[in-house]
C-alpha cells in the first residue's frame, strides 16, 4: 500500500500534548527497533507515556517466534477494548513481526486496532497516526518495503543508556529451519553498507558510547546479499570499528554455525573490542532432530566451527539457545543435548519449549511431546547450564581480564558490576567515582554472590568524552539481556 503524505488540515487540533506509549515484545532487534520507533514519535513533538492508559497512540511491538509471544499480546489488546469505546480517539497500532504475520486477519481479531504495520515499515508510524485521524479507517502496511528500514542519519535519540548501544547490521534470515517463523516475516537478508555502519557508531562514539551491539538475525551472513566485487564481510567491518579508538567493546548477536569461516575467527582475535562472548545457537544435540530442524549442520560441523573460533581464542565463551520437544524428540536425542551442553560448556543458554507456529514446514508434524515432559527437559537443561557456568567461572579466578563497568552494584556500596573481556559478570569493590562505560583493569579473585569478584589493578581508563547528556526519559518494557527475551 503507498503511504499517503499526512495532510495537516485533517489532523484534528490537540488541546493537550500527543503521547504515545510503546510496549516491546521479543529479540534485541525488536528493542532496537523500539528506540527507533520512540525517536520518529518524539522527533514529531510526542511525549513517551509510562502507561497505556490516557496515552494517545498505543503501540505493542510484537514477536512471533513462540504462540505464547503472541497471546501477551492479544491478552493486552483484549483490555483496551473497553478503554476504546470509552475513548474511541485512542489509536492502536500493532508493530512488527505479528503485524506480518497475522496481516488483515488482525484486524478481523481485534476489530478496535487501527494499525498494522510489519517490521519493514515502522519509520512510517508518526505518519500513519496521522492516516487515521485524518479519517483513515484503517492501515496496512505489512511485508517489503521499498526504503531500507535503517537510515543513512539515525536519530540518536530514544537509547537506553548513554554508553552502551545496539546497531543492525543487517536484517532478515536466508535459512529455513522447519520451526521457525523469522524469515517469513522478516524478510531476506538485507546488509547495510559498511560506511553507514560505521559512521553510525562513529557518531555515537562521539556522543560517549563506548559499547555497541551490533546486530543481526544470522550476523555472519553480513555481506553475502551485496554484490560480490569488494563484498564486505563481518570480519571486514571489525576490522573498521578497530580504527575506532574511544570505542572499547564491540559485540555480536545473533551467529549460525553455517557462516562461521577461518577469515571471520582470525578477525574476531584481533580485533582489540570485540567481547569474547558469542551467541552462536546450537539448538539440540542429536543429529536426528538437528536434521528434522534443517538447521544446516551435525554436531560434528558445530565443533569443528566451534574448534576454529577456539584455536584462535581459546578464552572465547560461547552462548546458545535451545528447542526443547522438537516433534519427536525421544529421552535419548534429550539426553544428546545433555551431553552437548556439557562438553561444549557454554556459558549461558536460552531454552525454549518447543511451540508450533503456523506457516512453518515443521507445522505439519505432530507436536507429540507432552507439555509435562517439555517442561521437565526446560528445567533440567537451565539446571545443567547453571552447574556448567558455575564451572567455567572458576576457570578463570586468579586471572588478569578487562571489565567494563555497567552499573553501581545493587548489593554493595561502592562496587560496581560489568563484564570480563569475555563476558563473565563480575563485581569490583572500591569503585567510588566509577562511570559506566568505562574500561578497568582487573584481577578476577573469586567467585562471588553474581559472578565473580574482581580486584582494580589500577584505574579505569579515562573516557575520550564525558557521556553525552542522557538519552530521553525511556519505558523499558520488559528489560532484556537475552538475546532473545519473550
Ligand atoms: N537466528 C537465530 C535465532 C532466531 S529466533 C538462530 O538461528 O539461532 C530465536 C530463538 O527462538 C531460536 O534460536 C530458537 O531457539 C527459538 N525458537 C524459534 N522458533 C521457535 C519455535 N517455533 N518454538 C520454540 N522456540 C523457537
Ligand atoms: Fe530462524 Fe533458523 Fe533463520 Fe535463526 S537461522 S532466524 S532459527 S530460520
Ligand atoms: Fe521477530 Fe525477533 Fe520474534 S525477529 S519473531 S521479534 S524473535
Amino acid at each position: 500500500m503507498a503511504e499517503a503524505a499526512p495532510n495537516p488540515s485533517a489532523v484534528p487540533a490537540h488541546d493537550r500534548t500527543r503521547s504515545f506509549h510503546l510496549r516491546v515484545f521479543g529479540c534485541q532487534m525488536n528493542f532496537y527497533d523500539g528506540e527507533l520507533i520512540r525517536a520518529a514519535f518524539v522527533r514529531r513533538g510526542y511525549r513517551e507515556a509510562a502507561d497505556p492508559d490516557g496515552a494517545d497512540v498505543v503501540l505493542f511491538h510484537t514477536c512471533s517466534v513462540r504462540e505464547h509471544a503472541e497471546e501477551r499480546v492479544h491478552g493486552l489488546l483484549g483490555e483496551l477494548r473497553r478503554r476504546k469505546r470509552s475513548d474511541p480517539g485512542v489509536i492502536v497500532g500493532v508493530v512488527g513481526c505479528m503485524a506480518d504475520r497475522e496481516g488483515l486477519e488482525l484486524f478481523e481479531r481485534e476489530p478496535h486496532v487501527d494499525i498494522v504495520c510489519g517490521s519493514r515499515h515502522f519509520p512510517h508510524l508518526p505518519s500513519f497516526v496521522d492516516r487515521v485521524r485524518g479519517g483513515e479507517e484503517r492501515v496496512l502496511e505489512v511485508g517489503a518495503a521499498r526504503a531500507a528500514v535503517d537510515q543513512p542519519l539515525r536519530d540518536l535519540a530514544g537509547r537506553p543508556h548513554s554508553w552502551s548501544a545496539h546497531v543492525a547490521v543487517m536484517r532478515g534470515c536466508d535459512l529455513n529451519c522447519t520451526y521457525c517463523i523469522v524469515p517469513s516475516v522478516r524478510g531476506r537478508v538485507a546488509s547495510r553498507p559498511p560506511q553507514e555502519i560505521v559512521d553510525e557508531v562513529r557518531r555515537l562514539v562521539d556522543h560517549g558510547v563506548t559499547e555497541v551491539n551490533l546486530l543481526g538475525q544470522t550476523i555472519d551472513a553480513y555481506g553475502r546479499d551485496l554484490p560480490r566485487d569488494g563484498r564486505p564481510s563481518l570480519g571486514r567491518l571489525l576490522d573498521q570499528l578497530a580504527e575506532l579508538e574511544a570505542l572499547l567493546r564491540v559485540r555480536l548477536i545473533t551467529l549460525h554455525p553455517s557462516y562461521v569461516d577461518s577469515e571471520l575467527a582470525r578477525a574476531m582475535a584481533r580485533s582489540p573490542q570485540f567481547l569474547r562472548l558469542l551467541p552462536i545457537p546450537l539448538q539440540s544435540g542429536s543429529d536426528s532432530v538437528l536434521k528434522r530442524m534443517k538447521r544446516g549442520y551435525d554436531t560434528g560441523l558445530y565443533r569443528k566451527r566451534i574448534d576454529l573460533l577456539k584455536q584462535e581464542m581459546p578464552d572465547l565463551e560461547l552462548v546458545s539457545d535451545w528447542i526443547v520437544g522438537f516433534p519427536g524428540e525421544s529421552d535419548a536425542e534429550f539426553a544428546d543435548s545433555e551431553r552437548l551442553m556439557q562438553e561444549i560448556g557454554f556459558l549461558h543458554s536460552f531454552v525454549f519449549q518447543y511451540s508450533p507456529r503456523p506457516g512453518t514446514s515443521a507445522y505439519a508434524l505432530d507436536d507429540d511431546v507432552p507439555a509435562a515432559t517439555k517442561k521437565e527437559r526446560n528445567q533440567r537443561l537451565l539446571e545443567l547450564q547453571r552447574r556448567i557456568a558455575r564451572q567455567r567461572s572458576a576457570r578463570f579466578v586468579g586471572t588478569d581480564s578487562r571489565m567494563l563497568l555497567e552499573q553501581p552494584d545493587r548489593d554493595q556500596p561502592d562496587a560496581w558490576s560489568g563484564r570480563s573481556h569475555n563476558g563473565h559478570p563480575c563485581s569490583v569493590a572500591g569503585a567510588a567515582g566509577y562511570q559506566a562505560g568505562q574500561l578497568l583493569p582487573v584481577h578476577l579473585q573469586a567467585p562471588g554472590r553474581r559472578g565473580l569478584q574482581a580486584l582494580a589493578l589500577g584505574p579505569p581508563r579515562p573516557l575520550a568524552l564525558a557521556p553525552g547528556p542522557p538519552p530521553p526519559q525511556v519505558v523499558a518494557a520488559d528489560p532484556s539481556t537475552a538475546a532473545f527475551l519473550v
